[in-house]
């Protein structure tokens, strides 16, 4: 099989980040081309957010090519009819009254910096959500965004390929607390490992336990507990399709407030806890784009093998790829 003839859908339904909330200012229109559409996401005065196909129903002009925020509406560049959040449309450009008309929206939620949005070939309504969790005491989280050719399936099937720690990561003592678990969306996973120490640990290798919780092939949050410092963090790992052949990574991730500076390294006692947080917030994200980068070469350029011809020390490849059914079509 040729690698771009892939056995999985090029678009699987559910929740996937169309963008992050500081790119989307209130007034702020961006285009995109998700799951081989275009949309458009805008932000009102008011701070609403709405995703809604790029092309107007009057006569068809793209609203990310000039579309304006106007109070709670979009306005179409072409002969300025208005659609409001949910894209009706609300009044013309000549002051005559509004066709009766809408403008595809897709449903859209907004958590700690992340705009998700809904795809359904059928535009279907969800079914399924991704439930908020508490982010008192947690700094604001840190995003990179990366565009790659590979699908959410590849990304969401790295965290149960448990044979890759290893080779891939360098991982040591790698052990399953959890096996995998699933409950219709949901997905989740609990590991154990070693990896080399970031900046601030004296000893060469540190242990950490990631509990993986994932929801559809758009979202996961990784719970990280590093119990020699004392520290936690919750990394997100966002995968969108674009086109066919594209999509974009994004990852995230937050740390728990520290109750002291000295938990992460007795000579940071002397600096500002804020600091420290910063500092380590930085750092952590730096190894973690570190570490997800590591993956690229191996996306960018495999194939789908199925059925794979797996062995012991496998993780559990097949029950995830059972897991993954519902979202194709
Ligand atoms: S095409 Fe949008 S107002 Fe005419
Ligand atoms: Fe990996």
């Amino acid at each position: 099989m040729r690698r771009g003839v892939l056995p999985i859908c090029a678009f699987p339904k559910g929740w996937f980040t169309v963008a992050l909330s500081h790119e989307v200012k209130s007034g702020t229109v961006l285009k995109q081309t998700f799951c081989g559409e275009e949309i458009v996401i805008f932000r009102t005065e008011s701070g609403k957010i709405s995703v809604l196909d790029a092309y107007c129903t009057h006569l068809g002009a793209h609203l990310g090519h000039g579309g304006t925020v106007e109070g709670e509406n979009i306005r179409c560049p072409f002969h300025g009819f208005c659609f409001d959040t949910k894209g009706d449309c609300t009044k013309t450009g000549y002051g005559t009254k509004a066709p009766k008309t809408k403008i595809y929206n897709y449903p859209v939620i907004e958590h700690y910096g992340i705009i998700l949005a809904y795809f359904d070939p059928e535009r279907n309504a969800p079914d399924w959500s991704i439930p908020e969790v508490e982010m008192t005491g947690w700094l604001y989280p840190k995003f990179h965004t990366w565009q790659l050719e590979s699908r959410p399936q590849e990304i969401a099937e790295n965290s149960v390929d448990i044979g890759h720690f290893s080779e891939v990561h360098k991982y040591t003592a790698i052990q399953v607390h959890k096996n995998l678990e699933t409950d219709g969306p949901f997905l989740t996973a609990k590991y154990s490992m070693e990896r080399q120490a970031f900046a601030f640990s004296k000893s060469k290798k540190i242990y950490s336990e990631f509990e993986i919780h994932q929801w559809g092939l758009g979202y996961a949050r990784v719970e990280v507990s590093v119990p020699a410092m004392n520290l936690r963090s919750r990394q997100f790992v966002l995968a969108t399709p674009i086109d066919e052949k594209n999509m974009f990574l994004r990852i995230g991730m937050s740390i728990q407030s520290l109750e002291k500076s000295s938990q992460i390294h007795p000579l940071l006692t002397v600096l500002p806890k804020g600091l420290v947080e910063s500092i380590v917030l930085k750092a952590g994200i730096k190894g973690y784009i570190h570490d997800v980068y590591q993956d690229f070469k191996i996306w960018q350029n495999k194939k789908v093998v199925h059925p794979p011809a797996l062995a012991e020390g496998d993780g559990p490849i097949m029950p995830y790829r059972k897991w993954v059914k519902q979202f194709e079509y």
